[in-house]
């Protein structure tokens, strides 16, 4: 059970007057210098969460226990990350929870790791995997941060390489080409999982819907999440002045096996392009026949 103090080691969420946001892991005998003054770590731990302290400026701030957001914002980044606002619709899709094995590839900086562990902890685990070993090193420093690290299974090398002991539940792709892994994937997960990708181009978005269809794929879906925020004044309520237009796209389905019918479980209304497109097709084939002489132009009787 989560303690009402803290302890040395846990995350802790400073926060500031000013708003500022600071991610410490209160360690005996170290300082923490900020706009602020000082903060000694000594006078966070054993603190009650949710109670100011003071810093030795002479400001006060507030101890609290960090979201999943603050852990996410607050870690150091070495590639594009995975925003909160993404995470929380790819968990959503991935349909992980606390049990579930999910698939990884590539770590990156390990923010959406965060997430997952976080969706996936106490019973899962999160296999990720990471061919870069910079990019690797600093995920791990990064998860430890987060206190998350033990829901973790990280892996040094390409995904082609990855060996799981039982398959996983679900698979989150953030990598610049997933439509290349998508059949390693199928062979790493439960038949009718999910496999999700982000994706920041919509180009990438329709070469990874045309290879799921190929694979053979149900339920798929693309998807784009805008937050708006306001501005909490209760006799003035309205947005800010400015929000994050563009982050990626979400891109998920479930890997099925279609047999003859690629399309078969897929939306009506690709369905409906497709016969569509078939009696393009046929009326395209007609007309260069008829042109051939190959066959009558339809309706028309020939004259006595
Ligand atoms: C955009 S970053 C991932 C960021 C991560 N989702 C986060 O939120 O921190 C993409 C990463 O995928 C890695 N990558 C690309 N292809 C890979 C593959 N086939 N196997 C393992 N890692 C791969 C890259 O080295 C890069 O670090």
């Amino acid at each position: 059970m989560a303690s009402d103090l803290v302890r040395a080691g846990d995350p802790t969420l400073v926060f500031t007057e000013h708003e500022k946001r600071f991610l410490l892991v209160p360690q005996p005998g170290r300082r923490f210098h900020c706009h602020i003054g000082i903060i000694e770590h000594n006078d966070l731990i054993g603190k009650a969460w949710g109670t100011e302290g003071m810093a030795h400026g002479g400001e006060s701030y507030l101890v609290l226990r960090p979201a999943l957001e603050d852990l996410m914002l607050h870690l150091k980044r070495a590639t594009q990350v995975i925003y909160p606002k993404d995470a929380a619709l790819l968990v959503q899709r991935l349909g992980i929870r606390s049990g579930s094995v999910v698939l990884e590839a590539g770590t990156g900086s390990g923010v959406m790791t965060t997430a997952l562990a976080w969706a996936v902890a106490p019973h899962g685990r999160v296999v990720t995997c990471e061919q870069n070993e910079a990019m690797y090193q600093q995920a791990q420093r990064n998860l430890e941060r987060t206190g998350l690290v033990r829901w973790v299974d990280a892996r040094l090398g390409y995904l082609a390489e990855c060996v799981l002991d039982q398959p996983a539940d679900a698979a989150l792709l953030d990598m610049r080409e997933p439509w290349r892994v998508l059949g390693i994937v199928r062979s790493l997960v439960q038949p009718g999982s999910v496999v999700a990708a982000f994706l920041p181009t919509t180009n990438q978005v329709s070469q990874q819907v045309r290879s799921l269809e190929e694979t053979g794929c149900a339920d798929l879906k693309v998807e784009e999440v805008l937050v708006r925020r306001y501005k909490p004044v209760p006799d003035r309520l309205r947005p800010e002045d400015q929000m994050t237009a563009h982050t990626g796209y979400v891109v998920s389905g479930r890997l099925v096996d279609t047999g003859h019918e690629p399309l078969r479980w897929l939306s009506r209304e690709r369905r409906r392009y497709a016969s569509r497109q078939e009696a393009t097709l046929r009326y395209r084939q007609r007309k260069a026949e008829q042109a051939s002489g190959e066959v009558r132009p339809r309706g028309r009787r020939p004259l006595p």
